[in-house]
């Protein structure tokens, strides 16, 4: 990770950034919420704090136990069970607990379709009727709790209900992002020995086909363990079905009864595994269990997006990602919310999509990510201009640092300057969010995800784990245990522990540094991994990204080290255009531009123009890739998870 020039890790980063500007909720929205005060959120957070068990526990109460649990939390570093002895099911908490309580006619879920026009309703009890289906035929399939089942499908009303119909028999599910290849649902199923494979013939993207089936044949020839593949017609594009294996989804489901009882799981039955990508070698399955997850899904998501009976709540992430289990399936339908989903892209038939979606649907709650956020700023004013963004009163993002360039831009334009915006902090691993705004309480800062949410105890450490100073950056830890945490790696418990507890004994390392200034807001600063050195100042990736994207000229940045003689690293920097000519005399306004808004220490050394940087399908930039590019080196290590195969080679084309 350090150069050979670098000082001794110490792990403490220093910080250029200064960002003034504060938000607080107009009194009318906080009249509203939930939490309506600092006062309310230091008062829970205390609760949280020094009664822990107690504090679960009631909030625990309130799902659907059949036997109900006889202890908190069981907690062995690094391993916790928490509500012990109890079992419940996922799918009776998002689905049958409504039906019960007289909420089966409220909508559950709005759909629409990529091509013009598709749009699909189900209310709660639709919703659990298609569930029971699906579950029925899973069970004549044979499939039984514990097995583990691939998810392979484009983002469909389907995708959702296969998930909770795995979760009502108790199998588990791993869900596999329909942008990836046949290898990396391969090595996925073989990885967790999946039974079946639920996928669709094809999905729709950007108006053209995805050979959804056509990939997981390719992925079977690998794949020994899987003994059903169950296909929905999406398309009807051309597919093979193999006698015997592959079934259609409208043939399985077409004799089964819409209504089954739950499977009563135990509170650490696994509830499913998401693979996600670590720096090097191979992804990791992330394990969540039922009871803890589900609590954790549910608490937050109330707490964050405030959310009230009439929302219409749109996440736009896939299920394929984490964000799309806690933030399209299980919290908001636990919450008993309204949810909208849409199939496909954002420039699908063209660039006004999303704010057309906004003007017809009506949502009042729109999640994204930074890089969706920075197209829409490059794609211009004219796709939202003459939209009714007027149904909004709340706004979030996830997946990276939010620029505090592309935060005003999202304040102004698309919150109409009268949306609080959540910038929610978390990982695959912690099941959800873990650091954000509470939207009728917390006064914001672009660029800062604020405080943690109670019962989230953090602190920034040095890599001999003491405690840095206000205002200096450091990694990221987590000291006390959350019903959302992970229980492990699928099948490599060794890796868990090292990974997350070994680093600095006792606490989990998040992987990311981040620094708390002094008003007690915390700020994330990238990855560890991704951390510059120059001539013995360690600085973060997303200050000199900001800086950058802070030109009116920039879209996109994305700044790494590479080896230098005498600074030990070199800042390099990769940039796409918003408007402005590549070129010599724009990469010299630029370095003025970053020396004047962060100092000299950061002034680009490399200035890349790229058309597209790298990316993984959630939108994150990778660096790493970036980082050989800068060198000149080769590519070695994992690219299977990035979304666009042909980028590396048109960035070296850039060159
Ligand atoms: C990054 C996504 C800054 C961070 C839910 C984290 C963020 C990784 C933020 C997890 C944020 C996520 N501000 N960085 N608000 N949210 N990240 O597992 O580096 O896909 O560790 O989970 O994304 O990514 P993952």
């Amino acid at each position: 990770m350090n150069s050979p020039n670098s000082p001794a890790p110490s792990g403490r980063l220093s910080s250029i950034m200064q960002e003034d500007r504060l938000f607080p909720p107009s009194a009318e929205f906080s009249k509203r919420a939930r939490i309506q005060s600092m006062e309310d959120y230091r008062r829970i957070y205390a609760d949280a704090m020094e009664h822990p068990e107690k504090f679960w526990d009631n909030l625990a109460k309130l799902l659907p136990w059949t036997t109900p649990y006889t202890r908190v939390l069981d907690w062995q570093p690094p391993c916790a069970s928490w509500f012990v002895g109890g079992r419940t099911n996922a799918s009776a908490a998002c689905l049958d607990q409504h039906v019960a309580a007289g909420r089966g006619d409220k909508r559950a879920m709005v759909w629409v379709g990529e091509p013009i026009g598709e749009r699909r309703e189900l209310t709660y009890r639709e919703l659990l009727a298609e569930v029971c289906m699906c579950a029925g035929g899973l069970v004549k399939l044979g499939i039984k709790a514990g097995d583990v089942v691939s998810i392979y499908m484009p983002m469909t009303p389907e995708l959702v209900i296969a998930m909770l119909a795995c979760a009502r028999i108790g199998a588990v599910h791993s869900v596999i992002f329909g942008g990836f290849s046949s290898e990396a649902i391969a090595d996925r199923n073989e990885d967790a020995q999946a039974v079946a494979v639920i996928t669709a013939d094809g999905g729709w993207r950007r108006g053209s086909q995805l050979p959804l089936k056509k990939n997981v044949d390719d992925a079977l020839v690998r794949s020994p363990s899987v003994k059903h593949v169950i296909v929905l017609k999406r398309t009807g594009q051309p597919v093979s079905m193999t006698p015997g294996r592959d079934i259609w989804w409208h043939d399985l489901v077409a004799d089964m009864p819409d209504s089954m009882a739950p499977v009563a799981m135990d509170s650490e039955a696994p509830l499913f595994i998401l693979y996600t990508s670590g720096s090097t070698g191979k992804p990791k399955g992330i394990e969540h269990t039922t009871a803890g997850y589900l609590l954790w899904a549910k608490t937050t998501a109330e707490w964050v997006f405030d959310l009230r009976d009439d929302d219409l709540f749109w996440c736009t992430a896939d299920c394929g990602w984490i964000t799309g289990h806690s933030y399209v399936t299980y919290g908001p339908l636990a919450a008993g919310t309204s949810i909208l989903i849409y199939e496909g892209a954002p420039n699908a038939p063209n660039e006004g999509r999303f704010w057309d979606i906004v003007e017809q649907e009506k949502p009042t709650i729109f999640y994204t990510a930074p890089t969706a956020i920075r197209s829409f700023m490059k794609w211009g004013m004219s796709h939202i201009e003459n939209r009714d963004l007027s149904s909004l009163r709340l706004l979030g993002t996830v997946g990276e640092g939010i620029n505090p360039e592309a935060w005003i831009w999202y304040h102004e334009v698309i919150g109409g300057k009268r949306c609080p915006i959540v910038d929610t902090w978390w990982q695959t691993e912690t099941g959800g969010i873990m650091m954000s705004p509470l939207p009728g309480a917390t006064p914001t800062k672009p660029g800062s995800c604020t405080m943690p949410l109670p019962g989230v105890v953090p602190e920034i450490v040095d890599s001999e784990g003491n405690p840095v100073d206000t205002g200096e950056g450091g990694w990221l830890v987590m000291k006390q245990p959350w019903p959302g945490m992970l229980r492990g790696i699928w099948g490599d418990q060794e890796r868990y522990r090292e990974t997350y507890w070994s680093k600095v004994p006792g606490k989990y390392l998040a992987g990311d540094n981040a620094r708390q200034d002094a008003d007690g807001y915390y700020w994330i600063m990238g990855r560890i991994d991704d951390v510059l050195n120059v001539a013995g100042h360690r600085l973060s990736t997303i200050e000199i990204e900001s800086a950058l994207v802070s030109h009116p000229c920039v879209a996109e940045a994305a700044a790494v080290g590479r080896p230098h003689d005498v600074k030990g690293e070199a800042v390099a920097v990769f940039v796409t255009l918003r408007s402005g000519e590549a070129g010599e005399v724009l990469k010299e306004t630029l370095r003025k531009h970053v020396r004047h808004q962060i100092g000299a220490l950061a002034v680009p050394d490399d200035i890349h123009f790229a058309s597209v940087l790298p990316k993984t399908r959630s939108g994150k930039i990778m660096r790493r890739l970036l980082r050989d590019i800068a060198a000149g080196r080769e590519t070695v290590g994992d690219t299977t998870t990035l979304e666009d195969y042909t980028v590396l080679a048109k960035l070296r084309d850039d060159e």
